[in-house]
């Protein structure tokens, strides 16, 4: 039986991060397992950065933003000499299963940890909702809703003024939250990944939408476009002045909606319960409004998303 687990949180940070590591802490005293957290993703497990979680010091992070532990970037831990000296670490703490939360890199990192003999169980957080075998992230709930209501105040000035504003969204290489938050705030146009772009349709779609609606929001996903470029080739070619806007970290931030306090909840319950039963390699996935697990590279690999939105889409196809 484990008595001690390592928990982290690595990649972009994703509102609900806090909400599933809360929630690991209270199922795993309930089943008397420790809880080691390792602060500032698998760096920390490199550099032997810990601190133990309590009920009494994870109290109150359930509803917020970010994450306590810390989370970073560490591209060192592609190396294999690296995983293994990690592994070691952490073996040397007593740590004898470990629950990541994090996107698509967090997962490959937990696919290397679970190869070289680490119990590992992986929990999807990350506002892009990259993972495929999952339908949803936590974060992405949230991020969606901040971008929504940035789309929301963007429309009033663009109204005022008249004008064009292209707007990127982040996603890394993800559609979803650019589809959703079109969808969402009854937009018409998007620049992204799943569609080919064509400007002469575009433009003629913003000269059209302007005299309808008097303001154009054109929504456009990370990655893929300069937001500048565009808006300058478009008042070019429309003559409506156009403005570039970067959403930016904002996106990340903020407490978490209901649904991804719901989906973290859950999530850590899940991934404490796999643990506690001897299992490996798991990847804790929403699929049809259940909580599943399969293992990592699976999550990795196989698409449970639906594809819904993306079908009913209507302009600029
Ligand atoms: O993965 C989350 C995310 O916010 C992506 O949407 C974005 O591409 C990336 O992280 C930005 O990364 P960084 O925080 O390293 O600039």
């Amino acid at each position: 039986m484990v008595r001690k687990i390592g928990v982290l949180t690595s990649g972009g940070d994703a509102p609900g991060m806090n909400s599933a590591i809360r929630s690991i802490v209270k199922t795993a005293a309930n089943l008397k397992i420790e809880v080691i957290g390792i602060l500032d993703g698998y760096k920390g497990m490199y550099l032997n950065k810990y601190q133990q979680l309590t009920l009494e010091n994870t109290a109150n992070i359930f509803d917020q933003g970010g994450t306590i532990l810390k989370s970073s970037r560490f591209e060192e831990f592609k190396q294999e000499d690296i995983v293994i000296k990690c592994i070691e670490n952490v073996k040397k703490e007593g740590i004898e299963a470990i629950i990541v939360i994090g996107g698509d890199g967090t997962y490959h990192g937990a696919l290397a940890l679970s190869k070289h003999g680490m119990k590992t169980i992986a929990i999807p957080g990350t506002i892009d909702n990259d993972i495929s075998g999952t339908c949803k992230t936590i974060g992405f709930d949230t991020a969606l809703t901040t971008i929504t209501e940035n789309i929301s105040k963007l429309k009033d000035t663009a109204l005022s003024h008249g004008r064009c504003l292209v707007v990127e969204v982040m996603g890394r290489h993800c559609d979803d939250l650019a589809m959703y938050s079109l969808m969402a705030s009854d937009l018409d146009l998007v620049i992204c990944n799943a569609f080919n772009l064509d400007f002469d349709l575009l433009s003629k779609r913003v000269s059209e939408l302007m005299k309808l609606n008097g303001e154009v929001i054109v929504v456009v996903s990370e990655n893929l476009i300069d937001v500048f470029d565009i808006a300058k080739q478009l008042e070019d070619t429309t003559g409506i002045e156009s403005r570039g806007i970067k959403l930016g970290y904002i996106q990340r931030g903020g407490s978490p909606t209901v649904s991804d306090r719901l989906l973290a909840k859950r999530a850590g319950i899940h991934a404490v319960s796999l643990i506690s039963e001897g299992k490996d390699n798991q990847a804790i996935c929403l699929i049809d409004g259940k909580i599943v697990s399969r293992p990592i590279e699976v999550a990795l690999n196989e698409n449970v998303k639906d594809l819904g939105i993306y079908e009913d889409y209507q302009d600029l196809r």
